[in-house]
């Protein structure tokens, strides 16, 4: 066994309708004047209203940044932060999907740290304590409320970098698995996708650990059985599972690792903007194919806690079971192909591997990946 250091300093507060439990919860904190970082969308489908509404009800001061893209951009972090600064805010909330999270986590840092938004970017490190954050996930894919990192879009080099450090981890996660049922079906399934992803390169990567091998398995069973019933039946009970497993990934990930997949789908990410979620979705099955020889064992494990049927079928044809399964998904949602998406220049597949070969994970994948295998991976998966 690894040498290994756990310590999951978030409070997770798990419910149905909680999130009008936001302005109870943040009162106890203390603290006294609020910077909300959302989106447009959630402000207009009244989601983001509800945790505001009741942060009114308890008397808290506030202010709302609703400007947060997809893939969270440097300008985004930077405006919010004056904002933040301006308003006096001695706590952020965040409500919606990674973007939100990971673009408050950084307004949090720059609240407490007087530096600029590439100087904290730079040394990955974070030197004084940010502003205290609860995170209000929209979306089961990112477990960003539960994790330590913030990956932001730099706009003028057109790539994505990551803050990393333990400061940076959430004081409190509200989690409100109602908020799944009025999610897209797109959404649904690509955010989904980057849940099973966190949660398969968790326990397949070099740095696994026992406690993020039973976080990662468990949230792998959780959406074998729950994604599809999310996507097609709209449960309650589906919403809760998938809550959990993004949130179970993001433990499991974040104590452990991502690997090549992420590597591959922040490569065009930050290029292109292609959402993060139909990125990996796109990746995963031929990176999966490529892992299995290196752990044949964990993957089979994986694709059993998918629900593949095993009978007659060697450990290699159950794990490759689990390829079928993520791309019959895709299918059936509609995520494109790579090609399908109509931008991707394969005469940049070369500048894209040396992105992927800088990438911290890189080196944590479970099969030895080198810029030709990246150049290799990305035309295979174009030519799928
Ligand atoms: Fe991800």
């Amino acid at each position: 066994m690894k040498d290994f250091t756990f310590v999951l300093s978030t409070r997770i507060e798990f419910g149905r309708g909680y999130i009008h439990r936001t302005g109870e919860v943040v009162k106890e904190t203390g603290a006294k004047k609020v910077i909300v970082i959302t989106d447009q969308g959630l402000i207009k489908a009244g989601i983001a209203g509800k945790a505001i509404d009741s942060m009114a009800h308890a008397g808290i001061d506030y202010v709302v940044y609703d400007g947060v893209q997809p893939n969270p951009k440097d300008v985004d972090c930077i405006a919010a932060g004056e904002m933040a600064k301006e308003f006096g805010a001695d706590f952020v909330v965040a409500i919606g999907g990674g973007s939100s999270m990971d673009t408050a986590k950084a307004v949090a840092a720059l609240i407490t740290n007087p530096v600029t938004l590439p100087e904290i970017m730079k040394p990955y490190k974070v030197p004084i304590a940010p502003a205290p954050l609860l995170c209000i996930p929209t979306t089961a894919g990112t477990g960003s409320e539960v994790t330590s990192f913030s990956v932001i879009t730099l706009t003028q080099e057109q790539r994505k970098s990551c803050m990393f450090d333990e400061k940076l981890r959430p004081e409190i996660a509200l989690i409100d698995p109602e908020l799944l049922l009025g999610v897209p079906d797109s959404i649904v399934a690509s955010t989904g996708i980057d849940a099973l992803t966190h949660a398969i390169e968790a326990y397949t990567c070099k740095i696994s650990t026992p406690i993020t091998d039973a976080f990662a398995l468990q949230a792998i069973r959780y959406i074998g059985r729950s994604l599809r019933t999310l996507l097609y039946q709209r449960t309650y009970e589906s919403a809760e599972e998938m809550m959990m497993a993004s949130l179970m990934a993001g433990i499991a990930f974040g104590f452990s690792d991502i690997a090549s997949v992420h590597a591959l789908a922040e490569a065009i990410g930050g290029y292109y903007d292609t959402p993060h979620g139909v990125a990996n979705s796109i990746f995963l099955p031929v990176v999966f194919e490529y892992d299995i020889p290196a752990d044949v064992e964990k993957h089979k494990d994986i694709a059993l806690a998918l629900g593949v049927s095993p009978v007659g079928k060697s450990d290699r044809e159950i794990a490759q079971g689990a390829v079928e399964w993520i791309e019959t998904l895709s299918r059936d949602v509609g995520i494109p192909t790579l090609k399908e998406l109509g931008y991707i220049e394969p005469e940049r597949f070369e500048q894209f591997a040396d992105v992927c070969m800088i990438n911290v994970s890189t080196p944590n994948n479970c099969r030895r990946v080198d810029k030709q295998r990246y150049i290799e991976l990305f035309e295979a998966t174009f030519n799928r």
